[in-house]
């Protein structure tokens, strides 16, 4: 079992729509029983949120139903709990880095380092373009399942 949980400021735009996004990729390859995927916040900002509606908006014009999704805060032992940490931006890495005391495992990475960009996940929070943080979304979770099956020869 692959444990992932995806991070983010608010948890109710981007680390979700990777959530769902990763979810459902691994669900039409079969391989649902393999993965728990989940998302959080570094904030407290918007804790018992749903998703944001044009991220919910986005999904679903795309077959997928965030509609469960509530935010929730990381906590420290979330370290322990998964396998893959992964954060949308600098400025949540930064965040996990001194809620989780470090990173001794390497669990800890950014989403666009998987499919080999540097940089971050705009915040479409800000931005309003929830079309580029779909495709950033896409591109990293298609990344991460791909090197996932290499890895372990599924
Ligand atoms: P997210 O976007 O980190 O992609 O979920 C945000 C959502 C809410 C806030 C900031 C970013 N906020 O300040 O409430």
């Amino acid at each position: 079992m692959i444990k992932i949980l995806f991070v983010c400021l608010g948890n109710i735009c981007r680390s979700p729509m990777a959530e769902y996004v990763m979810r459902d990729m691994v669900e039409k390859a079969g391989l649902s029983e393999r993965f728990t995927i989940e998302s959080a916040a570094t904030s407290p900002y918007e804790v018992g949120s749903p998703i944001y509606p044009p991220a919910r908006k986005k999904l679903s014009r795309n077959g997928i139903d965030a509609s469960p999704h509530r935010s929730r805060q990381i906590r420290q032992e979330d370290y322990d709990n998964y396998d893959l940490i992964i954060g949308m931006d600098a400025s949540n890495m930064r965040h996990m880095l001194r809620v989780f005391g470090g990173d001794d495992e390497g669990k800890l990475s950014l989403l666009l380092q998987h499919c080999g960009r540097s940089g971050d996940v705009a915040d479409p929070w800000y931005t309003g373009d929830f079309d580029a943080t779909w495709r950033d979304v896409n591109d990293g979770c298609r990344a991460i399942l791909h090197a996932l099956r290499t890895q372990y020869g599924w």
